[in-house]
Formats: C-alpha cells, sequence, structure tokens
C-alpha cells in the first residue's frame, strides 16, 4: 500500500454509520448495487437444496434489499467489522471477516460471486478475481464492478467526484488512480480461471442525478453506457 495516496481509506469502521445514509458519502453505492442485482439471475422454483451467493466485500451490505426476492443465502465478506454488522442488520445470512485476496471458503462453494465497488481498493486486483472464481462452482455467475484506469476514470471518480461540494460525495482519500483496474487484464485473468466476462459501462441517469441534487429524489438510477472506460461492470458463467 505504500505506493498510494497518503490519505487513501483503508478502514471502513469510522464510515459505517454512514452506510445506509441516502444523501450520505456512501449514497452512490447503493445506487450501484441495485444495478448490479440486475444481473443476479433468481434460484430456479425446481432447484434442491439452498443456493448461495457470496458478496465478497460486502461492505454494510447495501446489496441486501436487491437480492430479498431472488432466492439466495447470502453471504458476505468485509474487513470492517463495523461494516459487517451492518450487514447482518440488513439481511446478510452470514458474514466473516477475511481479506477478499484469501477467501476463508471451499472451492466452488458458490452459485454466485459478486465484487461490487472493491477491485479498486486492494492492491492486486486480479488476484481478487482469481480468487472470486475459484470460490465459484461451474456453471455460476461472477459479476464484477469497478473503475477503470484510464484519464477519463482519474478525472470523474477523483477529481471531479472527491471535491465537488455536493450531496453524495464520496471522502476525499476514498479512490487512488493507481489501483483503478485494467479491463484487458481483468478479462484475461477472468479467462484463465474458467470465467468468460463480457463488459457494460454504467453512469447515473442524468435526470434523476438533477433532482436527487436539487433534494427532489432519494436514489439514482445508474443506466447502460457504451463506453466501460470509467465505471464498469463485468459479468460471466464459468465453465
Ligand atoms: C467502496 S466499499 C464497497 C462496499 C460494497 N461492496 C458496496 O458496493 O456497497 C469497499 C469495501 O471494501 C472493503 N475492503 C477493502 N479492502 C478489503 C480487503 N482486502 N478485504 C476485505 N474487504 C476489503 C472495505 O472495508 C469496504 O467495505
Amino acid at each position: 500500500m505504500s505506493a498510494v495516496r497518503s490519505d487513501f481509506i483503508t478502514d471502513y469502521d469510522p464510515l459505517a454509520d454512514a452506510w445506509w445514509d441516502p444523501r450520505g458519502p456512501l449514497a452512490p453505492l447503493g445506487w450501484i448495487a441495485r444495478a448490479r442485482a440486475d444481473f443476479v439471475p433468481a434460484v430456479p422454483a425446481a432447484r434442491h437444496g439452498p443456493a448461495r451467493l457470496l458478496d465478497i466485500a460486502c461492505g454494510g451490505g447495501l446489496f441486501a434489499p436487491h437480492l430479498a426476492d431472488k432466492g439466495y443465502r447470502v453471504f458476505g465478506v468485509d474487513l470492517s467489522f463495523q461494516s459487517l454488522r451492518q450487514a447482518r442488520a440488513h439481511g446478510y445470512d452470514a458474514t466473516a471477516r477475511a481479506d477478499i485476496a484469501r477467501l476463508p471458503f471451499a472451492a466452488e462453494s458458490f452459485d454466485v460471486v459478486t465484487a461490487g465497488q472493491c477491485l479498486e481498493h486492494v492492491p492486486d486486483p486480479y488476484a481478487v478475481l482469481a480468487e472470486a472464481c475459484r470460490v465459484l462452482r461451474p456453471g455460476g455467475t461472477l459479476i464484477a464492478d469497478t473503475i477503470a484506469d484510464t484519464r477519463a476514470a482519474r478525472l470523474t471518480a477523483i477529481t471531479l467526484a472527491e471535491n465537488l461540494p455536493l450531496p453524495g460525495r464520496p471522502p476525499r482519500g476514498t479512490h487512488d488512480h493507481r489501483l483503478f483496474v485494467n479491463r484487458e487484464r481483468l478479462l484475461a485473468t477472468a479467462r484463465a480461471h474458467g470465467v468468460d466476462l463480457r463488459l457494460l459501462g454504467l453512469r447515473p441517469h442524468l435526470w434523476d442525478g438533477l433532482r436527487f441534487l436539487a433534494g427532489r429524489r432519494e436514489d439514482v438510477r445508474m443506466v447502460r453506457t457504451r463506453s466501460t472506460g470509467v465505471l464498469f461492470l463485468a459479468v460471466g458463467r464459468k465453465r
């Protein structure tokens, strides 16, 4: 971590009370969680035995409400103890405090693995992705959303997002551009671990965003963009 900016946030415990504030510094994560859920397949009614979804770096559990009707037993892993408390209070069935680079689970033990807004927070996102692929069963679905290593992403996610005095502004030190994710390397890593990913871009719905800023909306829908050069989502099934 010595190469990252000196104010880079590694401990989310002090932010734990902000997870569920719809106008607070973590609010955009809730918007992205809703978009991510669209890619989680519902568990088929004919399935025998419980289906298991693992959300790595689950934070305060913003993803859980969007999984309620999907039929999974939901597991969450994070380093932040206080955030895991929030996740359990908001619908996660089981949580573990662990480093996502070394998941405490057997190979091929989950039907779905999600990695929301965390690959850009770790020193080796490709190793984390490989670990996510390891615990995913063949035929299972992998979903990861993160930030691309481009100038546009640096301008949007750091220069503008961290500095404009607007509601939903992430804390200074949230991102370091040196940790942003190389899309080609992400695709190659997943492919080498049995998952063919496709990428799609995401951005906030402009009108929703304006209404949010004006205090007339509590959330903002995310819409797909052709460019994956800023915020992007990767989804694929394991062979
Ligand atoms: C930006 S938040 C995203 C949280 C959640 N996935 C979401 O989208 O709302 C990043 C999360 O990654 C966690 N985190 C960062 N590095 C981690 C690591 N090596 N192992 C486990 N969790 C980590 C932080 O504690 C924090 O909760």
